[in-house]
C-alpha cells in the first residue's frame, strides 16, 4: 500500500507562527508536527510515502525528510499550487499511486491510543473499498460529519454541515482501493470551491463499500489548528512521554520496530542526534530499556 501525506494547508488561524514556516514543521513539544502523522503510516506498514504541500513550503519538507532512505522509507515529493481540496492529493498523486490501494493522512493529525495499531493493521490490508474512521468530537460542524443508523452503520456523511447529524467526525486518515484516483477525479468542487474528501468517502458509501471504524475513549485525536490546540497537544505529548518514558510519534523508533531499518541503523541515526533528549531515547530504544 503506498501513503499520501498531505501538508498543503496555511494554517492561517496559526498566524504569525506559520508565516514564516509550514504549519506542520512547527513543534508539537520535541518533534515536528509532521512526524506524527508520517509515523502514523509506518505503522501501518506504509513505506513509500508521497509527500505534497505548498510551492514555498515543500523546500522545507525536502531538507528535514530528504529520500527517507536513512528510516528505510521512500519519499517523493509534489508541489500543490492551489489549495483545491484534500480530493487533489489523489489527482496530482495518480502516477504515484498507480493501480494500488493507498492511504492519505493530513500532516496536522496526531493520533494516539491503545488498539490503534490494530486497526492500522486492519485497513493496510484493504484491497476493496475504502475505510474511514469516526470519532465522538465537541465541534462536529468543524469537520466531515458521519451519521450512524442504529445498528452503527454509516448513513450519511457531511461537510461541516450547520446542523450535524452526529457527534462523529471523520479524522484525517483515510484508506482506499485504486479506484481512489478515479473517483478524484470526477469530484466537483463544493459551495467553499473544494473538492473535498468527503465527497469521495460519500461515493464510496453509496457503492456500499465504506468501512468505517469508531474510535473509542482509549484514543486521542488532536488537532494543532489553533494557537489553543497546538499548546495542548504538546502538553498531552509532554505529559505521556514523560510519564512513560515511551514517545509518541517517533519515526525513527517505528521504522526500528517495523523492521524498515536494522539496529545498526538506528545507532547510526541516534549518534547523529545525541546532544539531545530524542537522540538518548533513541538509544534508550536500542538499548530495549
Ligand atoms: C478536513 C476534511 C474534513 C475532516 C478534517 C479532519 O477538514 O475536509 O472532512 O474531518 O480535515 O482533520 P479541513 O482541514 O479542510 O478543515
Amino acid at each position: 500500500m503506498k501513503g499520501i501525506l498531505l501538508a498543503g494547508g496555511r494554517g492561517t488561524r496559526l498566524y504569525p507562527l506559520t508565516m514564516g514556516v509550514s504549519k506542520q514543521l512547527l513543534p508539537v513539544y520535541d518533534k515536528p508536527m509532521v512526524y506524527y502523522p508520517l509515523s502514523m503510516l509506518m505503522l501501518a506498514g506504509i513505506s513509500e510515502v508521497l509527500i505534497i504541500s505548498t510551492p514555498e513550503d515543500l523546500p522545507q519538507f525536502r531538507r528535514l525528510l530528504g529520500s527517507g532512505e536513512a528510516w528505510g522509507m521512500k519519499f517523493s515529493y509534489i508541489e500543490q499550487a492551489q489549495p483545491r481540496g484534500l480530493a487533489d492529493a489523489f489527482i496530482l498523486g495518480r502516477d504515484f499511486v498507480e493501480d494500488q490501494p493507498s492511504s492519505l493522512i493530513l500532516g496536522d493529525n496526531i493520533f494516539y491510543g491503545t488498539g490503534l495499531w490494530d486497526y492500522l493493521k486492519t485497513a493496510s490490508r484493504l484491497t476493496e473499498g475504502a475505510q474511514v474512521f469516526a470519532y465522538p468530537v465537541r465541534n462536529p460542524q468543524d469537520y466531515g460529519v458521519i451519521e450512524f443508523d442504529e445498528g452503527g452503520r454509516a448513513l450519511s456523511l457531511e461537510e461541516k454541515p450547520k446542523h450535524p447529524k452526529s457527534r462523529f467526525a471523520v479524522p484525517g486518515l483515510y484508506f482506499y482501493d485504486s479506484k481512489v484516483t478515479e473517483i478524484a477525479a470526477n469530484v466537483k468542487p463544493s459551495p467553499r470551491g473544494e473538492i473535498e474528501i468527503t465527497d469521495i468517502n460519500r461515493v464510496y458509501l453509496e457503492l456500499g463499500q465504506l468501512q468505517v471504524q469508531q474510535l473509542g475513549r482509549g484514543i486521542a485525536w488532536l488537532d494543532a489548528g489553533t494557537h489553543e490546540n497546538l499548546l495542548q497537544a504538546a502538553n498531552f505529548v509532554q505529559a505521556v512521554e514523560e510519564r512513560q518514558g515511551l514517545m509518541i510519534g517517533c519515526p525513527e523508533e517505528v521504522a526500528y520496530r517495523m523492521g524498515f531499518i536494522s539496529r545498526e541503523q538506528l545507532i547510526t541515526l541516534a549518534n547523529h542526534l545525541r546532544q539531545s533528549s530524542y537522540g538518548n531515547y533513541l538509544l534508550s530504544v536500542v538499548e530495549d530499556l
